[in-house]
């Protein structure tokens, strides 16, 4: 499939015969991947192939428990062990994630938070408390540059986007809804992952819905597959709950908050037979990956023994599984695929503040020191991400927004949202102890990390 340009690409580097020993290899891994992606990687049209029949595959759930937990083996999933070389990265001469914030409160914020009926009460900062508003009137401002990418190789230049209204600098104030809507028609948006990609997917909704009337769209129930539609663009805005991309014992989009975790590091059925048409697809994965040791369910183990990893290693089990699919199953000219890198927290003021006590709480400015990086943002896991989607090319755009978000201290809900758990007396009267510096108000930051990803669109 998607796979034939890469190898040729490499053709020029061999000289004959060992390039036809080669090619003889390459279809014998391939083949072999395949196999093994038939069995994984199923859809929704045969999820039991016919010589598993014996074999009742591992569904995890969040009843799923392990019999018996042993070490690592060190196995692994099968993508990039296969002996394949990194692709030529395209470098970017312009780079919109770098710039800085600007206080614009003739443009922002982009929509009201009243307005939105699709507005979660854990983001709706404003409606539960929140007075200083500061924070919804940031303008992104990339520094100047214009929008080329080169190739190492080649040394030829292609410009990033199609299309000439486009071709010029990003710019925050340049904003229409009816160019997304535009966009989208005829075609599913997909967000994949967890509670902060659920964030970015309200944002997108409520930048859209406004210029719909109430009777032409419509939202589905929470579910794991939630859907937001406008019948006039034949367009669907869809956000599916999986936090760890691989199917897991947190895949109820409600109750998920479980003691312990266990993935099945090889398969991501459940979800995948979900995504796999939508026609824009938007994942991120992260902090679910910081919650301690993993367990390891391997799809073909049969007596529910778990193998205990940590928290990076299975999140880049987990993302091989994810790039064999975007690499095998995804052509870029049908399907887009964007990966949002880590979305930074701010637990603690002695990282930009040194010698405060607090966290994100009663902050009201951004961060003004430049490239200020905090340690909730960690770089070991920022390279294994680049290392992976560096070598999926052009199949998959990064939506960095990592360092500009790290400036915001002062877009979490902090107190001003809506707990599930009921908040004692003690905490209540040290309000920095229950705050969400995890999350962001919404109108806010993740309003600006949709304007970026209908920008590189
Ligand atoms: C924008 O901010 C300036 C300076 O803080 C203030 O004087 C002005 O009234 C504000 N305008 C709006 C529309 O809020
Ligand atoms: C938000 O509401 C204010 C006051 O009701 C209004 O002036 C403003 O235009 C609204 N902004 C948007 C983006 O709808
Ligand atoms: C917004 O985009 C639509 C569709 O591309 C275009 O017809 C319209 O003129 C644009 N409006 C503004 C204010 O730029
Ligand atoms: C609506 O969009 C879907 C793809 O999301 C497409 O299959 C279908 O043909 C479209 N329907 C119309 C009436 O355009
Ligand atoms: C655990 O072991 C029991 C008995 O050996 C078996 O019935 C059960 O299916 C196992 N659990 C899992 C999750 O495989
Ligand atoms: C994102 O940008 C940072 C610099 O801000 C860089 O260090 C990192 O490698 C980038 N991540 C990816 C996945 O490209």
């Amino acid at each position: 499939m998607g796979q034939a340009w890469k190898w040729s690409r490499r053709r020029s580097h061999f000289p004959l015969i060992p390039l036809a020993f080669m090619v003889f290899i390459a279809a014998t891994i391939l083949y072999n991947e395949l196999k093994i992606q038939r069995i994984h990687l199923q859809g929704p049209h045969n999820p039991y192939p016919k010589h598993r029949r014996n074999f009742s595959p591992v569904i995890l759930d969040r009843f799923t428990t392990c019999n018996s937990t042993v070490k690592y083996s060190g196995r692994k999933v099968g993508w990039t062990e296969s002996g394949r070389s990194p692709v030529a990265r395209g470098v970017n001469a312009c780079n919109v994630f770098s710039g800085n914030w600007v206080f614009d409160n003739s443009s922002y914020p982009l929509y009201n938070e009243s307005d939105c009926p699709y507005m979660s009460d854990q983001l709706a900062c404003h409606k539960h408390g929140r007075f200083d508003l500061g924070y919804q009137y940031w303008r992104w401002q990339p520094y100047r540059c214009n929008l080329k990418r080169c190739f190492i190789r080649t040394g030829s230049c292609e410009n990033l986007m199609i299309g000439a209204a486009f071709d010029r600098d990003f710019d925050g104030t340049r904003w229409n809804v009816t160019e997304m809507w535009e966009k989208l028609r005829g075609k599913r948006l997909m967000f994949v992952g967890d509670s902060l990609n659920r964030g970015q997917w309200i944002s997108m909704v409520c930048l859209l819905q406004s210029v719909i009337p109430a009777e032409k769209r419509s939202m589905s129930p929470n579910a794991h597959l939630t859907v937001f539609r406008a019948e006039e663009y034949n367009a669907s805005v869809e956000f599916l709950w999986a936090p760890l991309l691989v199917d897991s014992n947190s895949d109820d989009p409600v109750n998920h908050r479980l003691s312990e975790r266990i993935i099945c590091p090889d398969s991501m059925r459940r979800h995948l037979s979900k995504w796999e048409n939508a026609d824009i697809l938007v994942f991120n994965t992260y902090l679910w990956w910081r919650q301690g040791p993993v367990k390891l369910l391997w799809s073909s183990e049969e007596n529910g023994v778990c193998e205990e990893l940590d928290g990076l290693g299975a999140m880049e089990l987990a993302m091989k599984t994810w790039a064999k699919w975007v690499d095998s199953y995804v052509d870029p000219l049908k399907k887009r695929v964007f990966f949002v890198t880590m979305s930074p927290t701010h637990l603690w003021s002695r990282e930009w503040n040194p010698g405060s006590e607090g966290n994100c709480y009663n902050q009201n400015t951004p961060i003004n020191l430049e490239t200020y990086w905090g340690s909730g943002s960690d770089l070991p896991t920022m390279r294994m991400v680049q290392d992976i989607l560096s070598q999926l090319g052009s199949k998959v755009t990064v939506l960095n927004i990592t360092q500009l978000s790290e400036y915001r201290k002062d877009g979490h809900p902090s107190i001003y949202r809506k707990f599930w758990e009921t908040l004692s007396p003690e905490q209540l009267a040290n309000p920095e102890s229950y705050s969400d510096c995890i999350h962001w108000c919404l109108p806010g930051v993740p309003d600006v990390w949709n304007q970026l990803l209908f920008h590189l669109l």
